[in-house]
């Protein structure tokens, strides 16, 4: 069976308080409208269509970046949820199949889930799903059971005290047919509380038509909608808590689990050790048998199998650390390949280069990539000594072997096997040290005397 998604993301999310449409408030500094994606495509679904109404361009550009074959269709006014899926026929035109509706607010539908929305279409012509709510809350609609059979779905404004009371509630989701789908929709009408178009009163209009409908379960937490700040704060904790979990199934060492913040798409190898309060910012990679030491910060880097990370290290977007290189305290990173057991371990930036195998950045030592206008890069060739406090002045090159001497300011490429020294020569003056501390001890003297 074919299936299509329709994911809806027109909302504007008042009570987020934000510029930024609520389906692109990052969770795991991933948008949820992206979650709510990539959890859909275990249905490897044949078209995709992203409702957008609020910040449309911006939903459209993000949507595409994940997917480019995804259509968005523009929903202009917020009339409801069943106005919002009408917006998708155009783009579902001679599709022959399942539509699936997601909401892209309600970022953490287990693939299981789908797939038992799915499995339950074959009983059933319309499929919900619904969840048991702990404590009784206005925003959900009520799900009205007759044994497997549901009747119909009644929105918390619409509904009577005693339906209130029901604890199965709507999660919004649901599966059905495609031609039946709009064909259902044409028939809702915007009569009830809120003046909307309600995607819950296909399941009313469903059984009028002698027509089969029921609703499966799933967890609450993964239908949890996150309507506003505290709500993200308390997805994104609760991915965390998923996404550790996880990492030490697969056999990564957490020792602090609590204190790593990790993005959705964080890749660690087994055997990795992560010591407490490391930041993973997106599209990183940690292969085995790697330590991340505490208090490091990593985004868009690869780290090698037996590297070495930290403590207090930044590594920043476009860095490759080969095999068992080390990066130590206080050290920055940035769009530079780091080769096999090259170590930069103190005090130093490196951005914009290349450090080839077994070479030592002594400490303090910085690329100066950046002239004011424009990047340039540093190339360092293997078994390179570099002295501590070394300029690199960029574009320069240090052939293989060669060796800085500290305090050296390179502007020149260095050839292989050379030694770079450029720093003033050292004067020593005997005597001048007590000198001028009698100097000076003269000098506070008079000055404490005249106070
Ligand atoms: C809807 C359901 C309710 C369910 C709840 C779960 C209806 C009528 N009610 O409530 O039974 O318990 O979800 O969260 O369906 N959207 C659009 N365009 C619109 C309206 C909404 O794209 O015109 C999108 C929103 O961006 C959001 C989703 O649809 O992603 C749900 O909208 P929301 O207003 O949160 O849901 P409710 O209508 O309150």
């Amino acid at each position: 069976m074919n299936t299509a998604l329709v994911i809806l993301a027109a909302g504007k999310g008042t009570r987020m308080n934000s510029d930024l449409p609520k389906v692109l408030q990052p969770i795991a500094q991933t948008p949820m409208l992206v979650h709510a994606m990539r959890a859909g495509a275990v249905l490897s679904p044949e078209r995709t269509v992203i409702v957008a109404g609020h910040g449309a361009e911006e939903v459209a550009r993000v949507a595409k970046v994940e997917d480019e074959s995804v259509s968005v269709a523009v929903q202009e006014e917020q009339l409801g949820t069943a106005h919002a899926v009408a917006q998708a026929r155009d783009a579902l035109t001679g599709f022959k199949g399942d539509v699936v509706v997601l909401f892209g607010d309600t970022p953490f539908i287990e693939p299981t889930t789908l797939e038992r929305m799915i499995a339950a279409r074959k009983s059933f012509d319309l499929v919900m799903l619904g969840f048991d709510i702990a404590e009784v809350q206005p925003r959900y609609g009520r799900m009205i059971m007759d044994g497997d059979r549901l009747q119909k779905i009644v929105e918390y404004k619409d509904a009577t005290e005693e339906q209130r009371a029901i604890r199965f509630t709507n999660s919004g989701l649901l599966a059905c047919n495609s031609d039946l789908l709009f064909d259902l929709i044409d028939q809702v009408s915007n009569e009830n509380a809120s003046g909307e178009f309600y995607l819950t009163e296909l399941v009313a209009l469903a059984n009028a038509r002698g027509l089969t409908a029921t609703a499966i379960k799933c967890d609450e937490a993964e239908t949890l909608g996150v309507d506003s700040r505290a709500d993200l704060a308390a997805a994104d904790a609760a991915f965390q808590t998923r996404a550790r979990n996880a990492l030490l199934q697969q056999g990564v060492t957490l020792m602090a689990p609590d204190t790593v913040y990790l993005s959705a798409d964080t890749v660690i190898g087994r055997d990795t050790v992560i010591e407490p309060n490391v930041v993973f910012g997106p599209d990183v990679t940690v292969e085995s048998g790697a330590t991340i030491r505490a208090f490091s910060h990593l985004e868009g880097c690869h780290v090698s199998r037996g590297a070495i990370v930290g403590p207090y290290a930044r590594i920043r977007p476009g860095t490759e650390l080969a095999e068992n290189a080390r990066i130590g305290n206080f050290v920055e990173i940035k769009n530079a390949v780091i080769a096999e057991g090259a170590k930069v371990n103190h005090l130093s930036y490196i951005g914009d280069a290349s450090i080839g195998a077994a070479s030592n950045i002594g400490a303090g030592t910085i690329t100066c990539n950046y002239d004011g206008m424009m990047k340039h890069k540093t190339t360092v060739g293997e078994n390179v000594f570099v002295g501590s406090n070394t300029m690199l002045v960029a574009p320069v090159t240090l052939g293989d072997g060669a060796m800085t001497a500290t305090g050296t300011v390179v502007t020149k490429d260095v050839e292989p096997d050379a030694l770079a020294v450029a720093r003033a020569k050292q004067q020593n003056k005997p005597g001048y040290a007590s000198k001028f501390f009698d100097m000076l001890r003269a000098k506070k003297a008079r000055r404490d005397k005249g106070a």
